[in-house]
């Protein structure tokens, strides 16, 4: 809840808000995941036509620490460039106190976007990484 909040909120407040969709994560045909992109990229960081933000992953209780979400991140740059093919790069922000999370992120291959951390979070400071969709090779995704 802290980290990356309650999907059944960030869904209602995204099909409020046509910047944002909201994706579900599938294993097997069953949900076990959620996250957002949003068009006008994330509180913290780097905002342009070619930025996409990602928001509010969560995998799902049960299923977290089985490859879930690196799976799912591996799956993103395909996914992004299918999908919003104008985007070249991901941005989010992460809790510093949040290890497994900066670590799936760097797996996925994102990088620190180098502005210094956001201190402008309700849960604390956040490192700002960016991901290149373009950095990885179609069909690795
Ligand atoms: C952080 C989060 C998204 C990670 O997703 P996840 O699916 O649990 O992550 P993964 O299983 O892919 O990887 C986590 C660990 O499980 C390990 N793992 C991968 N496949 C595995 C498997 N089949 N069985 C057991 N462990 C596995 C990974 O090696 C990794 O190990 P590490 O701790 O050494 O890094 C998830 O835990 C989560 O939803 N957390 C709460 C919300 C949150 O923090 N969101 C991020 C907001 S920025």
């Amino acid at each position: 809840m802290r980290f990356g909040g309650i999907p059944a909120q960030s869904m209602a407040g995204g099909d409020r808000d046509t910047a944002r969709e909201s994706v579900a994560i599938l294993r097997d045909g069953a949900v076990v995941g959620f996250f957002q992109l949003d068009t006008r990229s994330v509180p913290g960081a780097p905002a342009a036509t070619d930025i996409i933000g990602l928001r509010a992953l969560a995998i799902d209780l049960r299923a977290q620490g089985q490859g879930v979400g690196t799976a799912a991140m591996a799956q993103l740059p395909a996914y992004v460039r299918a999908r919003f093919p104008r985007r070249r790069f991901v941005a989010l922000t992460v809790n510093t106190d949040n290890p497994p999370a900066i670590a799936l992120y760097r797996r996925a291959g994102f990088v620190e976007a180098g502005i210094g951390l956001y201190l402008g979070g309700r849960s604390g400071p956040q490192q700002v990484l960016m991901l290149d969709v373009l950095a990885v090779e179609p069909g690795d995704g």
